[in-house]
Order: structure tokens, then C-alpha cells, then sequence
């Protein structure tokens, strides 16, 4: 859509965006912005619903106006949330991707007098809404021109003279790149995204950002004894590995606990010898979102977030191909922690890679906490659908300051059981236990239950199942069809301000 929004510019902005809510007028600030009574004669227009992401505009007249104010709608006061700012900030943008605008000031601060939403805050959700709106879908549309009318896209500078509200703007453009970092690696198909691809973008974005990042394949692997990396990564000709990226900070607690964050990076799912039938493959390109969100988050945590604390990111990358190579149901695998699995299903391959990283930092990394991302279980989906990610922490405090980073990215959450039941359900009569149990019984559930034989008592934990919510089917908000970034803003939120 754009070609690049970012905040910044001086002297007058070419439009001017000002705000109000369903059913109400221009208030007293937007007003005085208003000084030939444009934009309140606009709003007596049938158009002008106030419903939200609903764009009004007035073409203002006089010394020193702006060439256009575009009115939006913020939709009810009494349903007003961050969202709805995202939502609107996107309608905005689109708007002036079509006007191509070169800049905007956004003074919405009037409207949103007396709303629970401080000043930063605000900005950074409208931020976060023009950036992701901004992300361009059509990154693999070749030759043929199809989706391309000849011009250029726009660039669009933002600003706000209200500093607070202006702060906030840069750092929703900052996560929104994050997000959308996350978007571009989950579109990039299996052909090009393979294992070593997503090590190399990982490499490309620690040198860009002062972080370190250390890749483990081929015979490092097995000496490290990542079993399940190996073992689900064997079949392919694309190689699998561990991926680390470290952030730490300048001066701070470099030398204290990291967090470390977790993702699935199944560059394709084809469910090994336990075969994806009936085209349920489509799509499974997509299975290394978790990785994705994960780099994504790393971005914004190197360039903006900047915590007080290291942060280590271990992506396990592999894909789950079919040869003589492969491993098979059957097969026991022992891992790190010197626990056995019995192979049941070569299609419940995420929990085996993740079996890997979670042995590892438990062992290796000293971890304060660890949250772990995956599309793990298409039963996330048909419990939850595209509106909460499943959670699994039992971790009173870290759960609570997830549930804070949800509700302040928009990324929601659901809570889901562990239960020494579960544990029970996932016991092997030949190993330890099994990868999935044939019962057909709360396959989300026994995902998490499984991985929880992998992270060391005391070390708080989090899971979150992201299968349900890291593609979208339709436009919706600052989203359109196809990958959603899901978490990369969730986790930049939670490590701000640590
Ligand atoms: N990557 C899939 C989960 C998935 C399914 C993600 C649909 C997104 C959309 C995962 O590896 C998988 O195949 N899970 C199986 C587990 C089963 C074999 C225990 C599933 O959910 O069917
Ligand atoms: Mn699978
Ligand atoms: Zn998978």
C-alpha cells in the first residue's frame, strides 16, 4: 500500500487528521483546528456516521490551511479501546494511500479527552495501526503486473505536535515493523524460507542490530543432542538447526536472568510419513510462524523496546519431509533431559522440536522465565477460532504480565488447563511418553502437557498455541487476508519497560 510510512517531517503537514466519536461533534480542540468551519460542516454530512474507521473529509480554505482534513470515526465512546484506534488509524491510511498525501499530522488528542488511554499509549496504536496497514501482500507478485498499476507507491511522513502522543507514534511504527518482519518471513514460501534461510535472516537482522546470533546444524546437533531438531529435520534436503539470537542490553543487568522466547520454525509441514491428507497441507508454509513473531519481536525489542535485560530467542527450525530418511511412528527418540518419546504421529512434530529448545534453555541459558510460541495444534483452532491464541502458564505473576501485554498489543489470550491428568494421558507403555495420544482427546491440551515434560520445575513458563490467529481469512482492522504477525507485538509489549 505505502512504501514506507514513517514519523518525522516539519513545517505543515499536506492533510490533517482529526477525530470524534459516533454521534458527537467536533470538540472544543479539534475546532480550533478547524478555523473556516470545514470540517464541523463536513461532519453534518449523511456520510459522516462517526461509525468507526468511517473518513469524512473537508478541504479547508484560508491562509495557512491545510490542503485536506480528514475527519474519522472512533466508532462508540462506551466501546473504545486501543483496537478501535488501530482500526482507525488503518482507515486513515488507506484513505491516503488513495489521496497520496505526502505527509499528515494526527491531532486526534481533543476527541480523545476523557478516554482511559494515556497520550503514548494512544499514539502508539495508531502508530501500530498505519504500519501495519501499510504492509505490502503482494511482496511475491512478479512480471505479469496483475496486481500493480504502473505507479509507484506513496511514502507518507506522520507526526503530532502533542509529544507524548507523538512518542507513542514512532514506537507503534516500530512494533508495526516488527509485525510486519514477521508477516514478510511467513509469506516467504517453503522454497526459499528453508531452515538455513531463516538462520541467515536471523544473522542479517543481529548484524543490522547489535545483536549476537549463533546457528547449530549438521553434526553440532546431535552432539548437542537436540534430538527432535535432528530427528524431524532429517528427511529434507533443506537442513534443519537451532537458531539463537541474544539482545543484551547496554549497560543495565547484562549479567542478570534472560527472558527467553521460543518458536516453532517448521519451514513446512507435510506431517512426515503420518502424510497431510486431503490438501490439509496448504497453507503449511506458514507452520514457522512462531519463529517468525519471535524474530519479529527480537526486531522491535533490538531497536525500540531496548529492555534493561538480555533477551535470548531460540528458533527451532526444521522441515517435516518425507524420505528414506525419515523418521517414522515407532521410532523412541531419547532427549537432552534424558527423557524417552515414543513416536505415534510424525504430523506431532512442533512439540519435538520444541522439546529441544525448551531442554536447552532450561539448561543453558539460566532463563527468568520462558515463553514459548507455536502453531501447534489445528485443535487451538476449533477450540478458539482466529480470536484467542491458547495459553498454558500456571505461573501466577508471568501469566499476569502476559495477560498485560495482550490487552496492550490487542493480541488476546485465553487460559487453558494443565492437569496431572493430561501429564497421565501422555505416558508411553515403551518410553516415557508419546508425541500424541491416538485417543483423539483435547490435542491442544496434550501438546502443552507434553512439553511440560521438557521444562525444569521452578522455571516459569508459558505456551501459547498461535494456530488459531497468526493467518487471517479475510481483511479486518488494520489486517487483510494472510499472515497477522501474531506476536511479535505481544512479546515487544512484554519486555517493555523490564
Ligand atoms: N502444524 C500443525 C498444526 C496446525 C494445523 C497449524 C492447522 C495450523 C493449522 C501441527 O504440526 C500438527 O500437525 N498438529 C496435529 C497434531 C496431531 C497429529 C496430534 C493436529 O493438530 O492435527
Ligand atoms: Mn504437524
Ligand atoms: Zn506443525
Amino acid at each position: 500500500m505505502f512504501n514506507s510510512i514513517k514519523a518525522g517531517g516539519t513545517g505543515r503537514a499536506a492533510a490533517l487528521v482529526l477525530a470524534h466519536f459516533k454521534g458527537q461533534p467536533l470538540d472544543g480542540a479539534s475546532k480550533k483546528r478547524d478555523a473556516d468551519g470545514s470540517a464541523a460542516a463536513a461532519l453534518k454530512r449523511g456520510e459522516a456516521t462517526g461509525d468507526l474507521g468511517r473518513v469524512v473529509e473537508a478541504f479547508p480554505t484560508g491562509r495557512g490551511a491545510h490542503g485536506r482534513v480528514l475527519v474519522v470515526g472512533l466508532g462508540a465512546k462506551d466501546s473504545f479501546d486501543a483496537d478501535a484506534l488501530r482500526t482507525a488509524a488503518a482507515a486513515v491510511a488507506r484513505r491516503l494511500a488513495v489521496t497520496r498525501d505526502p505527509s499528515a499530522e494526527i491531532d486526534v488528542q481533543g476527541a480523545l479527552s476523557g478516554v482511559r488511554l494515556d497520550a503514548e499509549r494512544a499514539g502508539s496504536a495508531f502508530g501500530e495501526g498505519l504500519g501495519l496497514v501499510a504492509w505490502n501482500a503482494d511482496i511475491l507478485k512478479g512480471a505479469a503486473g496483475i496486481s500493480n498499476n504502473g505507479r509507484p507507491k506513496p511514502t507518507l511522513t506522520v507526526r503530532s505536535v502533542h509529544a507524548a502522543f507523538n512518542r507513542g507514534l514512532k514506537r507503534g511504527l516500530a512494533l508495526a515493523e516488527g509485525a510486519n518482519l514477521t508477516r514478510t518471513l511467513s509469506q516467504t514460501p517453503p522454497n526459499v524460507a528453508t531452515p538455513m534461510w531463516m538462520a541467515e535472516q536471523a544473522r542479517k537482522l543481529a548484524r543490522k542490530t547489535g545483536m549476537s546470533c549463533t546457528v547449530i546444524s549438521g553434526r553440532r546437533l546431535k552432539d548437542e543432542r537436540l534430538t527432535g531438531i535432528a530427528t524431524v529435520g532429517a528427511a529434507s534436503e533443506n537442513k534443519p538447526c537451532l537458531i539463537r539470537l541474544e539482545y543484551r542490553p547496554k549497560g543495565g543487568r547484562a549479567g542478570g536472568k534472560p527472558v527467553v522466547l521460543i518458536g516453532k520454525t517448521m519451514c513446512y509441514d507435510s506431517g512426515g510419513l503420518s502424510l497431510k491428507i486431503n490438501n490439509t497441507m496448504a497453507g503449511m508454509k506458514r507452520d514457522k510462524d512462531g519463529g517468525c513473531a519471535v524474530l519479529g519481536a527480537m526486531h522491535a525489542i533490538a531497536t525500540t523496546i531496548r529492555p534493561k535485560r538480555r533477551v535470548v530467542a531460540l528458533l527451532a527450525a526444521a522441515e517435516n519431509s518425507i524420505s528414506d530418511e525419515a523418521y517414522r511412528p515407532d521410532d523412541v527418540l531419547t532427549f537432552r533431559n534424558g527423557v524417552t518419546v515414543e513416536v505415534t504421529n510424525t504430523d506431532a512434530e512442533g512439540r519435538l522440536v520444541l522439546a529441544d529448545a525448551l531442554c536447552w534453555a532450561c539448561e543453558r541459558e539460566n532463563p527468568e522465565c520462558i515463553i514459548d510460541l507455536a502453531t501447534l495444534t489445528g485443535g487451538v483452532v476449533i477450540a478458539l477460532g482466529s480470536t484467542f491464541a491458547g495459553l498454558w502458564c500456571d505461573d501466577d505473576a508471568l501469566r499476569a504480565r502476559i495477560e498485560a501485554a495482550s490487552a496492550a498489543s490487542g493480541e488476546r489470550v485465553w487460559r487453558l488447563p494443565h492437569h496431572a491428568e493430561y501429564r497421565d494421558m501422555m505416558k508411553s507403555t515403551v518410553a516415557d511418553v508419546l508425541n500424541s495420544n491416538p485417543n483423539r482427546k483435547a490435542h491442544p491440551i496434550q501438546g502443552a502437557a507434553f512439553l511440560s515434560y521438557f521444562v525444569e520445575k521452578g522455571v516459569p513458563w508459558a505456551h501459547i498455541d498461535i494456530a488459531g490467529v497468526h493467518v487471517a481469512d479475510s481483511d479486518k482492522g488494520p489486517f487483510v487476508a494472510g499472515p497477522t504477525g501474531w506476536g511479535a507485538r505481544l512479546l515487544a509489549e512484554f519486555l517493555d519497560g523490564r
